[in-house]
């Protein structure tokens, strides 16, 4: 049954996905949130592109990229073969790799070969390892010990599980949860959302937690609750998809909150990559675009278009005038149209001009 789900959610990714390929590289006729965010352009701002470097550093932790696969699957031969191929391509590229919830694992210790893959292709990588809130803390040790993770993710995902016939329906113990595993492990937690956001509330409670960093993880790309709905005959949560804080508006609303951001969902491409750096996530991760090209493609198209996105952030950063992520960070940036929108009803400090360098 678990695996058979965990089947589905590729198939059904990769469809969603499908459908917006032509919206990777930002077709004119695609807007999402990201289209909000602008960098004005400053034409004597650009640096040396010898001069920018990709090196990220955050809750003690320093990356050679700030770009991740996102977590994504495990749990049936078809998705450890996944799990396999995504490690070789961030092996290849310096990525970090999130494997998808190891709760088949703890269930089943026989799919353990469904996740390990991650971590013998990518011996000396940055590996998480990932659990929903329901883990216990000695669960949460063996999901961490079966990868030798870098650290762990616990996800949040009440939207989805509201959808899934068979998901949970209590969610009050999450905080006590998250609390005591991360007491009880020895790896930094990170806390992420799946796809409907983190909102500044949420980060500022997680920050009491014990809680390393969160990923806010927000609406534009793939979407769990149509995947759930296509899953269920009677597609009665219809009205639940598009739920949530878009990727631009949490980050808005969570920096300042006490954690260092991650950003993901709905990054289409470098330039949305660019502008979650520059609205203060100190990486990018990315689940189902990534998902599609190897799927449809294979692992050397991956490969390839993970160092193509790597090169065109270098690129962006070089015209814009960005020695590193930090300073992609204090870059002019300017907000507009539905995303000002929020902010400004919300009382989401937008940007200050005074606060940039360039
Ligand atoms: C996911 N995601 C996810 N997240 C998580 O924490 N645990 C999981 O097991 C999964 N499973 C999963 C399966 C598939 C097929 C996809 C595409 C995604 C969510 C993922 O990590 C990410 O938060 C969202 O997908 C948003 O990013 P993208 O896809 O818009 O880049």
């Amino acid at each position: 049954m678990t695996a058979t789900r965990k089947d589905d959610h590729v198939r059904l990714a990769v469809a969603q996905h499908q459908t917006s390929q032509d919206r990777r590289y930002g077709a004119a006729s695609y807007t999402g949130a990201f289209d909000d965010v602008h960098f004005p352009h400053h034409a004597l701002a650009g640096t040396d592109r010898a001069q920018v470097g990709l090196r990220t550093s955050f809750a003690g932790w320093t990356w050679p990229v700030p770009l991740y696969i996102n977590a994504m699957t495990g749990g049936s031969r078809r998705t450890g073969e996944i799990n396999r191929d995504l490690a070789i391509a961030a092996r290849e590229t310096g990525l970090a790799i999130a494997t998808g919830s190891m709760s088949p694992f703890l269930k089943d210790p026989a799919c353990a070969d469904t996740f390990t893959p991650v971590r013998e292709q990518h011996p000396g990588g940055f590996v998480m390892a990932n659990i929903n809130a329901n883990a216990t803390p000695e669960q949460a040790r063996r999901a961490i010990g079966l990868l030798d993770a870098n650290a762990l993710q616990i996800h949040l995902n009440t939207v989805q599980e509201t959808v899934m016939p068979e998901g949970d329906r209590s969610f009050g113990h999450w905080p006590a949860a998250i609390e005591a595993i991360a007491q009880a492990v020895d790896v930094p937690v990170i806390v992420k959302e799946v796809g409907f956001g983190l909102s500044g509330r949420t980060v500022t409670r997680l920050a009491c937690l014990g809680v390393a960093a969160a990923d806010v993880a927000g609406r534009g790309g793939t979407d769990f609750a149509r995947i759930e709905n296509s899953r269920r005959p009677s597609r009665d949560h219809a009205y639940l998809e598009g739920w949530g804080l878009s990727t631009p508006a949490a980050l808005l609303d969570a920096r300042g909150r006490g954690l260092p951001l991650l950003a993901s969902g709905g990054v289409r491409h470098p330039l949305d990559m660019a502008r979650a750096l520059a609205l203060g996530a100190h990486a990018v991760g990315v689940s189902g675009p990534f998902l599609t090209t190897l799927v449809n493609d294979g692992p050397a198209a991956l490969i390839e278009q993970l160092t193509a996105w790597l090169d065109q952030l270098t690129a962006l950063m070089t015209l814009i005038g960005a020695h590193s992520p930090a300073d992609l960070a204090r870059a002019d940036i300017h907000v507009t149209g539905a995303l000002r929108e929020y902010c400004v009803q919300r009382e989401i400090p937008l940007p200050a001009r005074e606060e940039h360098s360039r």
